[in-house]
């Protein structure tokens, strides 16, 4: 079955990230010919492989893709591409039945699936695996597939760019972090599947390898990129000082768990019919509204009376996260803040995961396909992950070629260049400037910050280049944010706190200008 490994020159697609996206892209293109993957750490590291919660998939005894898609519809904000939106929702069961094939066990309540709960779902329907440890299992399992099969894998290899040719994609340049070499490796389909950006915030519950590069790198390429003002802040991440990032799972509270303030009061009935289950944004603004009357800097998350489930069983990742820091669950209640989890935005792409590049493909967190609106219901991006990876394959195997219609009012787009001195400058001014409440004056200021920051020569290093993209990054985030005059979703301003459809029920889209 193994090809011989092709160091450089042609292969049938290259895929940049190895996340659930970039190895599912992976081992679908295989089939079609020699396939390179290359990805900037370790094969298993992503955002994946730290999910918890589950995959949401309407299959269930009481459950339909139609129920599924009016809580997408609903969770989304009055954004969502409904027949994209209707895509993922109905492609769920064969993408489940293909995770199986690949070794996924999901797990079961005795003989029938066992399903969770989360915020804004009506019904029971996401599916999990070794508890809390859905991303490591969903990893292990496609990562071992991969290095089992024919596809040649390069770790610690960033992606500096695209590679074009006559305005079509010609391939990749790469950086060994090893040996600080530079390669080009060619063909004539890139898929990227890069992830989010969630390493752009101070607080955020994802890994450090977020820095939203594939976004900067399709910009860069002439990709349209869209929707980057929605920044979806997860309300339950683990706060103390000097605590790395941790999700506190959303699905605690589908079992039943309750968040209190210091005197031991459930807040949340307060400020939304659904209490702990209301939409992210809703139960994030809340927290941040008791927070900040209490002088704190976290809320509790009380775990100790679920719903007939043990959390130790149940959650036995986050229990055992937990009991290193001696909280136990059953006892205690665990102190959570909102950070920075999921970008809703990202390289704009169709049906088929293609951008505005032709052989340019995104798929997973670095592409804003519009099925999240302005806000992504849980548990939807594993899903999004398999079913647009999937069509991206597809549609580069039929050879039908072609790229997505550009926006005729995508705004164009100069970045003013310069790069932060360090990682941490560019996270404190989004965290302070585009966090969980925004301000017009604060957007400027931020914008301000960036637009005065050097412009260098790009240091040859994979931080030198991530530096450089997270202040793209920051610029057209912060660009969108204060060009939307209005509170959607996850986009929250307090000089304008309410949604405004006549004038913003559209999506903005952004290109490099030349
Ligand atoms: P990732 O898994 O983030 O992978 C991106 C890959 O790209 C990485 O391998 C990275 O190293 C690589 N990369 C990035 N830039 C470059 C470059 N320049 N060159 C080469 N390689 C590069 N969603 C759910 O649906 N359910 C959940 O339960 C859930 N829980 C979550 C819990 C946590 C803690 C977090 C952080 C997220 C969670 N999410 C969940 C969101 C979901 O996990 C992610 O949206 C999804 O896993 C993204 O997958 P991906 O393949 O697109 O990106
Ligand atoms: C969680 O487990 O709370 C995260 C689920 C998600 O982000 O979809």
């Amino acid at each position: 079955m193994s090809d011989p490994p092709r160091a450089d020159g042609q292969y049938r697609a290259v895929v940049i990230g190895s996340g659930m996206a970039g190895l599912f892209a992976a081992l679908e293109a295989s089939a079609m010919g020699p396939v390179l993957l290359i990805t900037k750490a370790e094969l298993h590291e992503g955002s994946t492989r730290h999910a918890q919660g589950g995959i949401a998939a309407a299959i269930g005894p009481d459950d339909s893709p139609e129920q599924h898609l009016a809580d997408t519809i609903a969770a989304g904000a009055g954004l969502v591409d409904e027949a994209m939106a209707r895509i993922l929702v109905e492609s769920a069961p064969r993408r489940i039945r293909d995770l199986e094939r690949y070794g996924v066990s999901f797990d079961s309540d005795g003989s029938s699936r066992a399903f969770g709960r989360e915020g804004a779902h009506r019904n029971a329907r996401v599916l999990h695996a070794r508890g809390d440890r859905t991303g490591a299992a969903i990893t292990t399992a496609l990562a071992s597939q991969v290095a089992s099969g024919r596809i040649t894998v390069r770790e610690h290899t960033l992606a500096t760019a695209i590679l074009l040719a006559d305005g079509k994609t010609g391939g990749v340049v790469t950086l060994s972090e090893n040996t600080g070499t530079e390669r080009a490796f060619e063909a004539p389909a890139v898929i990227l599947a890069t992830g989010g950006a969630g390493a752009a915030f101070s607080h955020t519950t994802n890994p450090p390898v977020a820095t939203g590069d594939g976004i900067a790198l399709a910009f860069e390429a002439g990709a349209e990129v869209t929707d980057l003002e929605f920044y979806q802040f997860h309300p339950t991440a683990f706060r103390q000082e000097g605590a790395p990032p941790f999700l506190i799972s959303e699905a605690l509270r589908g079992e039943g768990a309750v968040l209190r303030d210091g005197d031991g009061q459930a807040f949340m009935p307060r400020y939304h019919p659904l209490a702990d289950l209301a939409p992210r944004d809703i139960v994030a603004r809340a927290m941040v509204s008791e927070m900040r009357a209490a002088g704190s800097d976290h809320v509790w998350l009380d775990c100790t009376a679920l719903n007939g489930v043990d959390p130790i069983e149940r959650f036995p990742g986050i229990a055992a996260f937990c009991g290193e820091r001696g909280i136990d669950l059953r006892r205690d209640p665990v102190p959570v803040a909102p950070a920075a989890h999921y970008l809703m935005g990202g390289v704009r792409t169709d049906e088929w995961g293609r951008t505005t590049v032709p052989g340019l493909y995104a798929c997973g967190e670095s592409a804003a396909t519009g099925v999240h609106g302005a806000n992504r219901l849980a548990s939807n991006s594993l899903l999004e992950t398999v079913v647009f990876a999937k069509r991206s394959v597809e549609h580069i195997a039929s050879g039908t070629g072609g790229a997505m219609a550009p926006m005729p009012d995508s705004t164009p787009f100069v970045p003013s260049g310069g790069a932060p001195r360090e990682h941490a400058g560019v996270q404190r001014l989004l965290w302070e400037h585009a966090g969980i409440e925004r301000t017009g004056e604060g957007l400027r200021a931020g914008l301000e910050a960036v637009r005065s920051w050097p412009t260098t020569e790009v240091e040859p290093s994979r931080e030198g280049h991530e530096r450089r993209w997270l202040a793209v990054l920051a610029e057209l985030l912060l660009s969108a944010a204060l060009t939307r005059e209005e509170s959607r979703g996850a986009h929250f301003r307090t000089d304008f706190p309410e949604r405004d459809d006549a004038r913003w029920a559209r999506r903005q889209v952004f290109h490099r200008a030349g």
